[in-house]
């Protein structure tokens, strides 16, 4: 059965815009955990836009469930995990004009550097997973490079507007997915997930994990985060094929 990863990066966009320590992205993890999230996600950008190296290092020794770290491959970013030890690390593309992740990471070009990534956060027991477009090559790499998890991107089923464009992304997810079970990968999925998209994608057997942040932001500052994280984990349990 699916479970979900609360990302907590926009509770520190908002104590960003003000410079200041409230709201704690901290004590919203706490929160989220009792709500009976599995695990809490955080992107560490390298121009701290949000998430700060205090908030990873608390997380690190306060979260009781599962703390994936989402980073660029950048060096510095690298040694930080290190240092960190976070149960998991999910490898994202990153550029400093976006306004989120864009893309996947291009695993298949980038295969050497990932290769001793992956290498380096094994030594750390660390699993690591490649935030990726469902595509072949892209899956292939990724198990040729030593990883645990892939997390297929699923921002282009979010933003398909026709009926024919859902289908299709949905249908490239769901044969993303069987490639990388083939290639003994864990497959989790994320980007671009709401309260109103996340039934189709919920209903895709051997999908493991979700990780989703903005939509469930967005509802906790008008419902509170605990409150917002259950229904995304009731909606998650009602539509995941559970046998
Ligand atoms: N997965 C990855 C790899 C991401 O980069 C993000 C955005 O930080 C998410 C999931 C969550 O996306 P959203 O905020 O659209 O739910």
């Amino acid at each position: 059965m699916a479970v979900l990863n609360v990302n907590i990066d926009h509770v520190a966009t908002v104590r960003q815009a003000r410079l200041t320590d409230e709201p704690d992205p901290v004590w919203a993890a706490a929160q989220c955990e009792l709500a009976g999230a599995n695990g809490i996600t955080v992107h560490l950008r390298q121009d701290r836009r949000h998430i700060c190296d205090r908030d990873v290092r608390l997380l690190k020794d306060t979260v009781a469930s599962k703390l994936n770290l989402e980073m660029s491959m950048a060096e510095p970013i690298v040694k930080i995990a290190e240092q960190i030890r976070p149960d998991q690390v999910t490898l994202v593309p990153e550029k400093r004009a976006e306004l989120t992740t864009e893309g996947g990471l291009d695993c298949d070009r980038y295969k050497r550097r990932l290769a001793q990534v992956v290498k380096r956060m094994h030594k750390k027991g660390i699993l690591v997973s490649t935030f990726i477009a469902p595509d072949k090559a892209q899956i292939a790499a990724s198990a040729e490079t030593g990883c645990d998890a892939v997390e297929l991107h699923t921002g282009m089923y979010a933003n398909a507007k026709s009926e024919r464009a859902i289908k299709r992304r949905l249908a490239q997810l769901v044969s993303g997915k069987d490639f990388a079970l083939e290639n003994n990968l864990i497959v989790h999925a994320g980007h671009g997930l709401t309260y109103r998209n996340i039934a189709p994608v919920a209903a895709i057997r051997n999908l493991c994990e979700f990780n989703i942040g903005h939509s469930i932001v967005a509802r906790a500052v008008l419902v509170g985060i605990r409150q917002a994280t259950a229904q995304m984990i009731e909606l998650i349990n009602r539509y995941t094929n559970q046998d």
